[in-house]
């Protein structure tokens, strides 16, 4: 969709970028001109994609950083200026997620989630956010769900997170339009990645229970999620900010027994 020099001269910075979504928004950056830092709690993770990168013939550094780590956050925003100068683009993708009933849920097992998925997208928005502004100029893009709106019968950890996401992004970008950085969101659908489908849709028969509550009727792709991302970190999107973007097969809109009325219809007035 865009031209292959769109991010050419750009560093991104991408969490949770050895795995999944994130390192699908990697690559793509990657494709379309960007030198790009990923960042993970696992080295072993990222090398590879820092090597995929490098393939691309573009320049790559692989950051361990702990996202619920401020000083581990400093620390990658150090690297990654120390590398390349500067930081054009950052995307809050590094996540934590698990299916677990409030009543069973640990204060740790809240905390974990919150940790990483709310204060890291703002310990990542706060520093590397830093030179951007000394810059006056910067994309974030941070990643969302759409239980944030629905509520999340059991991910209620992740769904409070979100919807701290969601209003993180709005905030960020009514505060930080006069330093000319744009902050917006992609709310992906169910996405069979590894991180996701293990923990979320571990087998066939959830799968499928997941895909008949989707009007397309299937899970969405990662690469189908970069392209977004990529549509909404480039100039082309230089008007979008404090946007949510979903892109989940229409799966949130899906109106419960509303829906089955259509259904029924179909069944009653064939063709
Ligand atoms: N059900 C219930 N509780 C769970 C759980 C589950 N499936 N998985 C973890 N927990 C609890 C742990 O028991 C612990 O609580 P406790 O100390 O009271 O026992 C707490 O959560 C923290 O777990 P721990 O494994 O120590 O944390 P961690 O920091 O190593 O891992 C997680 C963080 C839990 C979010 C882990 O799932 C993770 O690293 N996820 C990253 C990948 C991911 O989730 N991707 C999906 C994105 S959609």
């Amino acid at each position: 969709m865009l031209p292959k020099d769109t991010f050419a001269g750009r560093v991104a910075v991408i969490t949770g970028g050895g795995t999944g979504l994130g390192k699908s928004i990697a690559l793509e950056l990657a494709r379309l001109g960007a030198d790009v830092v990923v960042t993970s709690r696992d080295l072993a993770h990222l090398e590879p994609v820092a090597a995929e990168i490098r393939a691309l013939g573009r320049r790559s550094l692989a950051v361990q950083c702990d996202v619920r780590d401020v000083d581990a956050v400093r620390s990658a925003v150090r690297a990654t200026t120390d590398a390349f100068g500067k930081v054009d683009v950052l995307v809050n993708n590094a996540a934590g997620n698990f299916v677990c009933p409030a009543e069973a849920m640990s204060a740790n097992a809240w905390r974990a989630v919150l940790g990483i998925v709310l204060d890291g997208t703002f310990y990542c928005s706060r520093f590397f956010g830093e030179p951007m502004i000394a810059r006056k100029s910067g994309v974030i893009l941070n990643v969302g769900a759409t239980y944030a709106w629905t509520g999340g019968p059991g991910t209620m950890h992740s769904a409070c997170a979100k919807a701290g996401v969601h209003t993180m992004t709005k905030t960020l970008a009514v505060e930080w339009a006069r330093f000319g950085i744009r902050v917006n969101c992609l709310v992906p659908g169910p996405l069979m990645t590894e991180g996701a489908s293990s923990k979320l849709f571990p087998t066939p028969e959830v799968q499928k229970l997941v895909t008949d509550q989707v009007p397309l009727r299937r899970f969405g792709t990662p690469e189908e999620m970069a392209t977004l991302a990529a549509f909404l970190c480039s100039d082309d999107a230089a008007y979008v900010t404090g946007e949510i973007f979903t892109a989940d097969g229409g799966a949130w809109l899906n109106a419960g027994y509303l829906e089955m009325l259509a259904k029924m219809q179909a069944v009653q007035i064939p063709k």
